[in-house]
């Protein structure tokens, strides 16, 4: 299971003690120093730093100003029905379809599509591996779900595992359908750099070079459909899927399980 980088350490920019004390557990849980943000020794520069805020936990470089790193925000979440971005029309409501009723996401991540197909209405176990991302998406979502609309169009149908769902799919209840939505090479001769963020998502979790074994995992344990995303021009993750849902960079390989 992915852990986290070697080269990790824990800052805290709050005034407030039960995020100093969060700070704390997290430097024991991932075994990364606790290091006050002005006493970074010159050694420890090019680690990277995970930054408890008051208002979320930020993953930064040392050359990144503060607030320019990367933080999970499940704010942004557009929860409006009809048209907007609760519509059932959408390529990933589609994938999933009307039949589905469980979903294990193997692929947290930022836990943004978990969340989305939580207020659509899926009873929803998402798993992330990297020990880092998932303690900011556990803050992420606790702090989230503190807001009584996002409360409201979440219910009970969303919940977080660390752990690699290579070994944990077969563990758990057989979902109706399992999502797949693993990390994608950039394009070779993209002649943008990817986001910064991206590239900090990155550095902490890999390429996920594995995802073909994920994707066998999940055929084997879904019990209706999986569904991969994959970047518009990225070929399958497996054989032909048995449908597509094209969306404006993405699409939605549906392999329906038969
Ligand atoms: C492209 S991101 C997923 C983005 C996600 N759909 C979202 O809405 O933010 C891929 C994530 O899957 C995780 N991952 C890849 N393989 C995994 C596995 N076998 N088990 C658990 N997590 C995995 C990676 O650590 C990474 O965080």
């Amino acid at each position: 299971m992915t852990s986290q980088p070697a080269d990790l350490i824990l800052v805290l920019e709050s005034d407030d003690s039960s995020r100093a004390a969060l700070a704390r557990e997290l430097s024991s849980r991932l075994d990364a120093p606790l290091v006050h943000a002005d006493q970074v020794s010159d050694e420890r520069e090019g680690a990277l730093r995970l930054v408890v805020r008051d208002d979320a936990i930020e993953l930064r470089e040392a050359s990144m100003k503060p607030r320019r790193g990367m933080t999970i925000d499940f704010a942004s979440l557009d929860l409006r029905t009809g048209s907007g971005g609760l519509s059932r029309k959408q390529p990933i409501a589609r994938a999933f379809g009307e039949k589905v009723n469980t979903i294990i996401d193997a692929t947290a991540g930022t836990g943004q599509d978990a969340a989305l197909l939580a207020a659509l209405g899926y009873q929803v176990t998402a798993i992330e591996r990297s020990a880092v991302l998932f303690e900011m998406l556990d803050d992420a979502f606790t702090r989230a779900m503190r807001d009584a609309t996002f409360a409201r169009a979440i219910g009970d149908r969303l919940r977080f595992v660390h752990g690699d769902a290579r070994e944990m799919l077969p563990e758990l209840a057989a979902p109706d359908a399992v999502y797949v939505d693993p990390m994608f090479p950039p394009k070779k001769r993209a002649s943008a750099l990817p986001r910064k963020e991206i590239q900090l998502l990155r550095r902490l979790v890999g390429d996920d070079d594995d995802a073909a074994e994920l994707f066998d995992m999940a055929k084997r344990t879904a019990r209706k459909r999986v569904v991969v995303k994959r970047p518009s021009h990225a070929p399958p993750l497996g054989r032909e899927p048995s449908l597509t849902f094209q969306g404006k960079l993405v699409r939605y390989d549906v392999y329906l399980i038969t």
